[in-house]
């Protein structure tokens, strides 16, 4: 062998090193580019083959509260493994959100987000004087501000911790919240009454507070039912007369007929699910409603158990999925069902958290509710199995059509920074309260502090 073979050799050899280099620092540069932080908070929705996710806190500081007003998606049209999602970022918001939901038109798939904290983006600072309303037209990408909303009841204003659900006419149902925003703690209220928005004709209206309607909810989850009653799972409940918190039982489930404004409450059986904040819930094509994760009501370093539940909406029973693999733990969380994929996305990390540290994810997991278990690997044809379903319209010529969602639940994970500082002061005040016994309400019997 030459020399000059040797020379030309190491030279290859060394314009291939920084050849290399240069090829892995651009992979490096577009893969940053395309993983969205860690995140909680955010909320959720399918739009066809793509599941969206909107605004979240990344802040893992527990004093601090940054919403960002990101919004990214997941391309479901081909497979992709879990460790590399398909991800991309969208046009941004034109407010910073979190603590809100939000609901996709089934009449041409446009998104709303109705309440939730609003900030100046990318800030701690609510935004004053945001609009309640912000749509995004996902096949332009375009977000707009409605000028005008029939009927607006102004008491709406600030209203957060709410899971608002649409319906295939295009109404919001959106009840309660609170108007609390983490910044002052000396004046706020729960609500109990039923907002109403018909998205097709941006009118709003307030049902008043019914005499057999729940306590003030929060922090819980909201799903559709196919028959117009929206079922109602966890979170914490306001006793009247006062601002104290106390879990919602798993057994105490309360119902709102959207057909004819009555409430009922249902007695949950089967087995014992313990109660649970910042869980998600999605409905699965047989009417069970799956809940996922969350944490204990007054504690989100603690998770709550069991990770995974059904809940019958024909008998109201329980029962826990068997699960052979380890669940990932997470609340303030995102999940929805997908054909057979239940897919859960960011959220806070109850085990690793403390109260003044949240530790925060950009995983993504998928759990298959035919086998009940976590697949890494997403097939697309898996999802075109199923028939369409009631909940969410498609529109008949859009090629969205043929594959289907089942459903969304959005975490109810989308909960709050702030109402962990209120239940603080406010768990607090009840520890003084419990000095005196008779004024403490009667948890349910799932409950515990
Ligand atoms: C988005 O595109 C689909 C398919 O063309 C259409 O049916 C739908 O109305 C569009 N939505 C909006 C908000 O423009
Ligand atoms: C919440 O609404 C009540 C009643 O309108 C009002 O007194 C209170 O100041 C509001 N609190 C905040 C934080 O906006
Ligand atoms: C506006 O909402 C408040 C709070 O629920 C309610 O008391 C009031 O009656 C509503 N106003 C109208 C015009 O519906
Ligand atoms: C508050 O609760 C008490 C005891 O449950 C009940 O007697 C009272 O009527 C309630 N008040 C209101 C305003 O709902
Ligand atoms: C958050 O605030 C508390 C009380 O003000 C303080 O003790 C704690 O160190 C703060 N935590 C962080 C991470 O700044
Ligand atoms: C999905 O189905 C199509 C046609 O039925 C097939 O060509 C493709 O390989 C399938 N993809 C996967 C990932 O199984």
């Amino acid at each position: 062998m030459s020399s000059y073979k040797i020379f030309f050799n190491m030279n290859f050899f060394q314009n291939f090193q920084s050849f290399l280099l240069i090829i892995i620092l651009l992979f490096s540069f577009v893969n940053c580019q395309n993983i969205p932080n860690p995140r909680y908070a955010q909320t959720s929705s399918l739009i066809g083959k793509r599941l969206y996710f909107f605004g979240g806190d990344f802040t893992t500081n527990a004093n601090v509260s940054i919403a960002t007003n990101e919004v990214w998606y997941l391309d479901l049209s081909s497979s992709f493994n879990t460790a590399t999602p398909p991800w991309n970022k969208d046009v941004g918001m034109p407010i910073g959100y979190k603590l809100g939901t939000s609901c996709v038109s089934p009449i041409d798939n446009s998104v709303f987000l109705v309440g939730g904290r609003m900030y100046i983006p990318n800030t701690g600072n609510i935004n004053l004087g945001s609009s309640p309303v912000h749509v995004f037209n996902s096949n332009i990408s375009l977000w707009t501000t409605p000028n005008i909303i029939n009927g607006y009841n102004s008491s709406f204003e600030k209203r957060n911790q709410i899971q608002p659900v649409i319906d295939n006419n295009g109404k919001v149902y959106i009840f309660g919240g609170t108007n609390f925003t983490g910044l002052d703690s000396s004046s706020f209220f729960y609500y109990n009454d039923m907002s109403i928005l018909d998205t097709t004709s941006m009118t709003w209206s307030t049902l008043a507070a019914f005499t057999n309607a729940p306590p003030p909810l929060l922090t819980n989850t909201a799903t559709l039912l196919p028959t117009g009653i929206i079922v109602y799972i966890g979170g914490f409940k306001n006793l009247n007369g006062s601002f104290m918190p106390w879990p919602v039982s798993m057994n105490e489930i309360q119902t709102f007929n959207t057909k004819n404004f009555v409430w009922s409450a249902q007695v949950a059986g089967g087995a014992s699910i313990g109660s649970r904040i910042a869980h998600s819930a999605v409905l699965t094509q047989n009417g069970e409603i799956i809940i996922y994760g969350g944490s204990i009501w007054d504690d989100r370093t603690i998770s709550a158990t069991p990770y995974i539940a059904k809940l019958d909406t024909s008998s109201w029973m329980w029962s826990i999925p068997d699960l052979s693999l380890n669940s990932p733990q997470l609340c303030y969380h995102s999940a929805a069902l997908y054909g057979d994929y239940m897919i859960i996305a960011f959220g806070q990390i109850p085990s690793k958290s403390s109260s003044s540290y949240y530790a925060l994810s950009n995983n993504l997991y998928i759990l298959d509710i035919k086998s009940y278990t976590w697949v890494t690997s997403f097939n697309p044809n898996q999802s075109k199995a199923l028939p369409p379903t009631t909940i969410q319209t498609p529109s008949p010529d859009n090629n969205l059509k043929n594959y289907l969602f089942i459903g969304i639940g959005i975490g109810a994970g989308m909960v709050l920074l702030g109402v962990f500082s209120v239940v603080g002061f406010l768990l607090y005040k009840r520890k003084r309260q419990n000095q005196y016994p008779k004024s403490i309400p009667t948890p349910g019997n799932t409950d515990r502090i």
